[in-house]
């Protein structure tokens, strides 16, 4: 019998899992994208050209051009959800939710929901979400993308930019009787993206919701750039990742520090939790970019020789007089705030850890975003629910938090 994988979304992530699940044997693939009439167009490509996926060639090396398979895409769930074993949610955090109410009704006892990546708080959505269902289906989030990538044509190509060398995961739930045979769950995702990056799935799976590196990286470069800006638009776009200093370093190291000590904490309180995927910043980023990083003496150095970071400047926005101010809606804050810093620090609440810097880079972030999550030091504001922190979902144990 083949394995029957159904990626969710319609954009980057979505065609590059699609294209690649379905150059393998023995699988059948599927698409669910119920985005505008994303699935239409999608179809109507395919139909017509077929699909590719183009992974670019480094240091001048050819592009290899991949064909896929046919294989079919759809936007009503019902058409593609039931006797699916395994289920790639290839779509930005806030389109989770969307997903899991659209296939709640047809998923397969057993089955696997595999987010790539999850962004924090994932597994919180789904066990809200799906409630019963969720006991008996096994959850598997990672804490990035394995790929930077590009839509070339909607429907027919996609370009894989750059693979990462290893992204971390860790799996909830017992899925073997859906794969009984030569592959379990970990092996057969890894059999369709590839051989890289290399699928690290261990630990508990708090460990990605805390490890998810967008969560503390993005709004601390944002805040170390932007909090003390003098409001005046500027000419160019300052440089993101290669334009980083001692103190916006700093300021992520000491986020990251919080972080750390809170998977620390955990481990003291739970010692049958393993959390150590939670490590310093420094060792976490050469392991992920080990080819990529020229300088590898220290934090900042990885950073600013970092060649996947080429060109990659601040998020902004046009202002009036054909200058730049900063865009403080971009994702950077828009979702990983909700989706990642709250998350952590609704952990650590509850957890009983202190975290003043987290705590100063989010009431300035959710400043920018005229939203309300921390407040006299709890996560209580009134945009709570629109977060994945566990006080959205009234958790108030660490029990519960950890799907015990
Ligand atoms: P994308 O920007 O291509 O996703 C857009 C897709 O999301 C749309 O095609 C649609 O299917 C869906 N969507 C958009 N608005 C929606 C709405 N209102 N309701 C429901 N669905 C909607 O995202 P991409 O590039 O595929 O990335 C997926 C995730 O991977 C994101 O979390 C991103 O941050 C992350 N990521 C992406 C990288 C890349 O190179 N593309 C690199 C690293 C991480």
């Amino acid at each position: 019998n083949p394995v029957r994988v159904l990626i969710c979304g319609g954009g980057n992530a979505a065609h590059v899992m699609a294209g690649l699940a379905a150059t393998r044997q023995g699988v059948e693939v599927r698409v669910l994208t119920i985005f505008a009439d994303e699935a239409d167009k999608w179809t109507e490509a395919m139909k017509l050209r077929g699909f590719n996926v183009i992974i670019k060639g480094h240091r001048g090396q050819p592009d290899i051009d991949l064909q896929a398979n046919p294989f079919t895409v759809s936007k009503y769930p019902e058409e593609v959800v039931p006797g699916c074993d395994l289920v790639v949610f290839a779509v930005p955090a806030y389109g989770h939710a969307q997903y899991l109410n659209a296939m709640k009704p047809f998923l397969k006892p057993g089955s696997l929901l595999v987010a790539l990546p999850g962004s924090s708080g994932f597994e919180f959505e789904v066990n809200d979400v799906l409630k019963d269902v969720a006991k008996s289906i096994s959850v598997m989030t990672f804490d990035t993308l394995p790929w930077a990538a590009r839509l070339k044509e909607y429907g027919h190509s996609v370009e894989v930019l750059g693979i990462k060398k290893v992204i971390h995961g860790a799996l909830h739930g017992n899925c073997e009787t859906v794969f009984p045979h030569d592959r379990n769950a970990v092996e057969t995702l890894q059999y369709l993206v590839g051989e890289v990056p290399v699928l690290d799935v261990s630990g508990h799976i708090l460990g990605i919701t805390l490890l998810s590196p967008n969560a503390y990286v993005h709004p601390t470069m944002m805040y170390a750039e932007w909090a003390n800006w003098d409001g005046q638009p500027v000419s160019r776009a300052p440089l993101l990742y290669h334009g980083v200093t001692d103190s916006s370093i700093k300021e992520m190291t000491q986020v990251h520090e919080e972080v750390e000590g809170l998977a620390k904490r955990i481990m003291e309180l739970r010692p049958n939790v393993d959390l150590s995927k939670v490590k310093g910043l420094f060792p976490y980023i050469l392991e992920i970019y080990e080819d990529h990083i020229l300088d590898k003496s220290n934090l900042k150095t990885a950073f600013l020789s970092n060649t996947a970071y080429e060109g990659l400047r601040f998020p902004m926005v046009a202002t009036e007089d054909g200058k730049l101010s900063p865009d403080f809606n971009n994702r950077y804050l828009s979702e990983d705030i909700p989706y990642g810093l709250v998350v952590i620090r609704g952990i650590a609440e509850i957890v009983g850890v202190d975290t003043p810097h987290i705590d100063k880079v989010l009431l300035w972030s959710q400043e920018k975003l005229g939203k309300e999550f921390l407040i006299d030091g709890h996560i209580a504001g009134k945009h709570v629910p629109e977060s994945r922190s566990p006080q959205a979902y009234g958790m108030t144990t660490l029990d519960e938090i950890l799907w015990m």
